[in-house]
């Protein structure tokens, strides 16, 4: 057994909506990658919760549905063995015996385990229903660990935690009710994504970049997360997000934090979580009166019919420009844009550089979190012949090169963390507060109306406005510039 296996303590896995689309499209999967390399406990029980009569083998059915989409070859000895944990448990939610009989389910398998579990309730449920779920689970006394007490209750909770600010207040109150912030597991998958823990370990660990890392040699920030894909059939969903909830308000303000965070004082959980709380707490939305200047929100040409809402007032894309209050970044400008049916699937956070004597030239350093995986810095060299002519080139590092394509994906990483109790790549009360402090005061805004909804084609780079908003700033998003780690371009000299 690994080292890493080893550590992934014995554990009952319950999943809240296991015929949901979350569940479907990452958990399963990911619990069967986990299965295939070994990384589960030899103790561990997945109880699928559904109100509907799925059965076992519908649910193992969806994991070869989804290899095969991914094109992974499914290895059906695997999927047996998964089946042999699996429990597809019916229940309705909203009916609180129905908590006491799941414990009394939960109590007999670790019975005929003969050994204390940690009990993990995943809530892979619609944010509405987060409060009165974990009420009952504490109501039914599932807060309190195995029958023992000898093993932790954990609880992993999706994102969007809240709606907004004030939502998200209560539903913390209502959470810490019954279950105390270590047993709390908020998921950010951004967070667990392997190119995201490298941006903390490339800063600190190359003085080169570490010592530029601030405001004398940085001039702007600019985060991008760009997909191509609509809004996927999710209506209901999506219709009360919007771009600046759905990845602003969480991922994008955690990918910022992370990069511009100061170094934690050491490597533990809580001095990380400390030191991407002190970042944000000083991220500065824009001043009312710059509100129209200073975001942008687009919708794409056929939304309003996809949503079959005329009136539909929600964004499907989100650019906006903060600040950070703090002595590092003082005057530094942060871009951030997000948007669905864009150009191309593209995260990435891009590093301005400052040459202060040289007014205009500039470095560029690139970190694709996905896909292309990799990291690039632009620079200027001669272009090679008798005149001196001056070129720009990219260096390259691809993770699909140049160490190795495979790392677990974000959602194999939550559950293994959450299953040996690491917290790091979770994010705190205090942080989701923070996220709701920063963007609240940019919904209310657009909630009024001050700003005007740009329309934009799909398959394009988003509204004009958020090209201009950048151009304010002195530069220009350079997404569509980059040939990062895909085919690369013949050299042309
Ligand atoms: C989710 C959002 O949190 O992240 C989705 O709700 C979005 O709308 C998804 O598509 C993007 O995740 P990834 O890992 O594909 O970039």
């Amino acid at each position: 057994m690994t080292d890493l296996a080893s550590s992934v303590e014995p554990a009952i896995f319950t999943i809240f909506g296991i015929t949901g689309d979350l569940a479907q499209r990452k958990l399963l999967p990911a619990l069967y990658h986990l299965k295939k390399d070994n990384l589960l406990p030899r103790h561990f029980i997945i109880n699928g919760i559904t109100r509907r009569g799925t059965t076992k083998e519908d649910v193992l059915q969806k994991i070869r549905d989804r290899l095969k989409e991914a094109g992974t070859p499914c290895d059906e000895s695997v999927i047996k063995q998964l089946g042999n944990a699996l429990h597809v448990v019916k229940m309705d939610m909203t009916d609180v015996s129905d908590y006491h009989n799941l414990k009394q389910v939960l109590d007999k398998q670790e019975a005929r385990t003969g050994t204390c579990l940690n009990r993990l309730f995943y809530l892979a449920i619609p944010s509405q229903i987060f409060a009165p779920v974990v009420a009952m689970l504490g109501e039914a006394a599932m807060h309190t660990g195995c029958q023992h007490h000898k093993a932790e209750s954990r609880l992993l909770i999706e994102k969007p935690f809240g709606f907004d600010l004030e939502s998200a207040h209560e539903l913390i109150n209502v959470v810490s009710k019954d279950f105390n912030e270590t047993q709390i597991y908020r998921i950010d998958h951004y967070l667990a994504k392997e190119t995201v823990q490298n941006i903390l370990t490339f800063r600190m660990q190359n003085p080169l970049f570490n010592t530029a890392w601030d405001s004398k040699h940085i001039s702007r920030i600019m985060i991008t997360a760009a997909e191509k894909i609509g809004i996927e059939g999710r209506v209901a969903f999506y219709e009360q997000m919007g771009a600046l909830r759905d990845l602003v308000q969480s991922h994008l303000l955690q990918l910022l934090a992370i990069v511009t965070m100061e170094a934690p004082t050491e490597l533990s959980s809580d001095a990380i979580h400390a030191a991407r709380l002190g970042v944000l707490q000083a991220i500065r939305p824009p001043a009312p009166d710059l509100m129209a200047s200073l975001t942008v929100r687009g919708q794409y040409h056929n939304y309003k019919k996809e949503v079959a809402n005329e009136r539909s007032t929600t964004e499907t894309f989100a650019a906006v420009q903060l600040s950070i209050d703090n002595e590092t970044w003082q005057k530094v400008p942060v871009l951030i844009r997000t948007g669905k049916g864009m150009a191309q699937k593209a995260t990435e956070i891009t590093i301005v550089f400052e040459q202060p004597d040289n007014a205009g030239l500039q470095n560029y350093l690139t970190i694709r979190i996905q896909p292309n995986e990799g990291i690039v810095l632009q620079m200027r060299i001669k272009k090679p012949g008798y005149d001196h002519k001056i070129e720009t080139v990219q260096m390259n590092f691809c993770y699909g090169t140049e160490i190795s394509p495979e790392h677990p994906d974000a959602y194999e990483r939550v559950i293994v963390d959450s299953m040996r109790g690491d917290k790091t790549l979770f994010a705190t009360s205090e942080e989701v507060l923070e996220c709701w402090r920063i963007t609240q005061p940019i919904l209310h805004a657009w909630e009024h109306n001050s700003n005007t909804m740009h329309t934009y084609k799909q398959g394009s780079w988003g509204p004009i406005e958020a090209d201009e908003l950048v151009a304010n700033t002195g530069g220009e998003w350079l997404t569509d510039e980059l040939h990062i780690c895909s085919v690369h371009k013949p050299h042309a000299f």
